[in-house]
């Protein structure tokens, strides 16, 4: 197996903790979700609700789901047998690759490909076939996709919004992979876990499109929409079919997730329809971004422009490094600024556009002091590279 993502964003992450850096590197915000959320949690605890709950999720949330979806995007799913809650974004994935796939077979990601996928595939004993979006538009290539697939096709495998690079697939990018998918009678595994997060275009949810509800499994996470990423809730919606062989796998894998968090959940989901919880969200981020924008744009970088997720990728090229783990190195170290090297999303590293991930999901004054901190970039520029 690969676990290539995984020892990088360990680095990153302890080397910012021993340099006392700025961690815009992982992708998690440093502050909590809604203050309401928090205290339905601590109620659900104190009136009981700790012991296991139903293994596909507390009848409240998955109630919860499905309504989320007919609300936001017109799609119907059965609550009871349709959805099923899991231990965050990440199991969803894992139980979907694992419950489709057989040895051998293979699933087309696509590439940047977000770390989780490689070693669910590889755990599942499949094949991955990435398709690069390319820099610096990263737009989908849809014939690069049709060349991946073969016979043993099992799966497509897509994520919009798009970890690292912050790309929202078009409706015409979408369109192209549900022909394929239909002419192809492939499934579609659609990892959404960004929906709310889009800023210059809309999300549009792959199920959405002509002859696709009944192959795709749409993968969410009430953790991220609700900045509760240590909460471990996501949820896997497709039809049931799909959802049988999934519930087989979750059953052993790890049977339910957290019953007061996932109480808390619905009801945050529930008042989040009402209140407007989603557009906020999106307005809060999309401030962020442009204050990260102008901070590493003042340091010399250059930002390319992001639709959706909470990261943003800038080009250290004009420094002079020749790999992104040596920028990023050394950004923890002599800036104090963590960020992640994206080569950690690609199959050979060594394809990788020269970029950083920097995430924007933190206080406005985390921010501040990392655009502080990366000033002392301008006086390093051509200059003082280390290659
Ligand atoms: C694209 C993508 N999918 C899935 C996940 C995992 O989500 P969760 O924390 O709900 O497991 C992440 C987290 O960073 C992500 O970026």
């Amino acid at each position: 197996m690969r676990g290539f993502g995984t020892t990088i964003f360990s680095e990153m992450s302890a080397l910012a903790v021993q340099t006392g850096s700025i961690n815009l590197g992982q992708g998690f915000p440093d502050t909590d979700g809604p203050p309401e959320v928090l205290d339905a949690a601590i109620e659900a605890i104190r009136a009981g609700h700790n012991q296991y709950p139903p293994g596909r999720g507390i009848p409240a949330l998955r109630l919860a789901i499905a309504d989320h979806q007919q609300r936001y995007y017109g799609l119907a799913y059965d609550p009871n047998r349709e959805v099923l809650v899991s231990a965050g974004a990440t199991e969803a994935i894992a139980a979907t690759v694992l419950a489709l796939c057989e040895t051998g077979d293979e699933v087309v990601v696509l590439e940047p490909t977000y770390d989780s996928y490689s070693a669910s595939i590889a755990l599942a004993g499949a094949v991955m076939r990435p398709v690069t979006l390319h820099h610096p538009d990263y737009r989908l290539d849809i014939e690069a996709v049709r060349a991946a697939i073969s016979p043993r096709t099992r799966l497509l495998l897509i994520n919009s919004p798009h970890n690292p690079t912050g790309r929202v697939l078009d409706r015409a990018e979408l369109t192209a992979i549900a022909d394929l998918a239909v002419e192809r009678d492939l499934i579609v595994v659609t990892d959404e876990v960004y929906e709310h997060l889009t800023f210059d275009r809309e999300h549009i949810p792959l199920a959405t499109l002509p002859g696709m509800r009944d192959r795709t499994v749409t993968i969410s996470s009430a953790g991220k929409t609700f900045s509760l990423t240590g909460w471990k809730i996501g949820y896997a919606i497709g039809p049931e079919p799909l959802q049988a062989a999934l519930r087989a796998v979750h059953q052993f894998v790890t049977f339910a997730t957290s019953t007061p968090f996932q109480e808390a959940l619905a009801d945050g989901m529930e008042e989040a329809a009402r209140n407007g919880y989603y557009g906020e969200l999106a307005a809060a981020y999309e401030d962020r971004r442009r204050i990260l924008t102008n901070h590493l744009s003042d340091a010399g970088l250059e930002v390319l422009p992001v639709q959706g997720s909470y990261f943003l990728m800038a080009g250290f090229e004009r420094l002079g490094f020749s790999t992104d783990m040596d920028f990023c190195r050394w950004l923890i170290a002599e800036i104090g600024v963590a960020s992640i090297p994206p080569s950690a999303f690609y199959q050979d590293p060594s394809t990788a556009p020269k970029l950083a991930r920097f995430c924007f999901a933190k206080r406005q004054t985390t921010i501040d002091e990392a655009g502080r901190r990366l000033k002392q970039l301008g006086a390093f520029r051509y200059s003082n590279s280390p290659s």
